[in-house]
């Protein structure tokens, strides 16, 4: 199978992409490489021992989109393009609205005319807002805190749209909870630009020692220790999960709009995070309480029944691997990819 990949050189991207290399499936990346690093697809390349196809290019230009539907006949599209960082997002909001809808309207009209009409889409657990009801499940409602967010929502509903209008269209949703970790090689993992935005890439910078201390941001939530509890899950796991949801695809006569959970069904808090962290690396992390962060949940983990009843997915890495896994990337890459 031939599969377009978009965003394929990100974070999540190159770990799924190592997984389908693994899988013998063609891959082709189209990526503007705004937040990430060819050097992650060379790594994947040479862990595989596979060719990555690899296309620079941006999602609002049509054009240079189009033109890979011209040369080359794909069976599906993964499409992870899209910017993720939620104070940005408030910040810059028509920068996420041009990109991540825009962009995903641009790929989708070119998919249409091509008549290519299976696509797994990167959603996220944000689409469910502050939930009401724990864990939640994908028929828990949704709403937004802020512009990514409803990005990510905005985008649902487009694709929900077209799954009515058209029957030939497979659309999966994937709804990630917290992908952390990183290859087991520590070739490949999470290299963000600037001050993380995330928990554990924080944490390991902060035990390689590229900052003093973590801020954890309120511990007066109604949570078993205060703080904020998050479902962590092995972006490993996460990879497979794609690969699932292709053959889900390809395999199933279901058609229509499928958004899927992709969590471990385990909420785990920061301070429980910090400690299994401190376990797998050795090192102390410093931190320090500061107030709430506007737009926090207290608490948000995932109901998996229905992932495993679709795909027959199920994550398998515990919090100590995950820990261990993103330890191992950032003290063999402290500064990431230029490392
Ligand atoms: N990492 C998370 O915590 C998380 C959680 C939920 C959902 N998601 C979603 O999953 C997807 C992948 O996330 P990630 O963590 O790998 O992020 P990432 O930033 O590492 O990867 C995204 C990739 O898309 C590329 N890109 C962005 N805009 C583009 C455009 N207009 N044209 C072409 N390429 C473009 C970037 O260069 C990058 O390589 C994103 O859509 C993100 O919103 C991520």
């Amino acid at each position: 199978m031939n599969i377009l990949v978009t965003g394929g050189a990100g974070y999540i991207g190159s770990h799924t992409c190592l997984e389908m290399l693994n899988e013998n499936y063609k891959l082709v990346v189209y990526d503007n490489l705004s937040n990430s690093s060819l050097d992650a697809l060379k790594r994947v390349e040479k862990l595989t021992g596979k060719e990555v196809k690899f296309i620079e290019g941006d999602l609002l230009n049509v054009e240079k989109l189009e033109q890979v539907f011209q040369n080359e006949r794909f069976d599906a599209v993964i499409h992870f393009a899209g910017l993720k960082a939620v104070g940005e997002s408030v910040e810059k909001p028509l920068e996420y609205y041009d990109n991540n809808v825009v962009g995903t309207l641009n790929l989708l009209k070119i998919m249409q005319k091509y008549n290519v009409k299976k696509i797994v889409f990167s959603s996220s657990a944000t689409v469910y807002g502050v939930p009401e009801k724990l864990p939640l499940t994908e028929e828990s409602p949704r709403s937004t805190t802020n512009p990514y967010g409803t990005s990510k929502l905005v985008i649902e509903y487009i694709l929900e749209d077209l799954a009515k209008s058209d029957p030939e269209w497979k659309i999966i949703s994937l709804r990630y909870f917290n992908p952390v970790g990183a290859h087991k090689s520590g070739e490949i993992g999470e290299d963000p630009n600037g001050i993380p935005n995330n928990l554990l890439p924080f944490i390991s910078q902060v035990a390689v020692g590229l900052r003093d201390k973590l801020n954890i941001f309120g511990d007066d939530y109604s949570t078993k220790d205060g703080t904020g509890i998050r479902d962590y899950i092995h972006v490993v796991d996460l990879a497979k999960g794609h690969l699932a949801a292709l053959k889900c695809m390809t395999d199933a006569t279901e058609k229509g709009f499928i958004p899927i959970n992709l969590g471990t069904g385990n909420g785990y808090s920061i301070l429980e995070m910090i400690k299994a962290f401190e376990k797998a690396s050795g090192k102390t992390i410093p931190y320090e309480v500061v107030k709430r962060r506007e737009g926090d949940v207290a608490e948000c983990f995932a109901d998996t029944t229905y992932a495993y009843k679709k795909l027959g997915w199920k994550a398998k890495k515990s919090i100590e691997e995950m820990c261990a896994d993103a330890w191992k990337w950032q003290s063999t890459n402290p500064d990431g990819y230029r490392s």
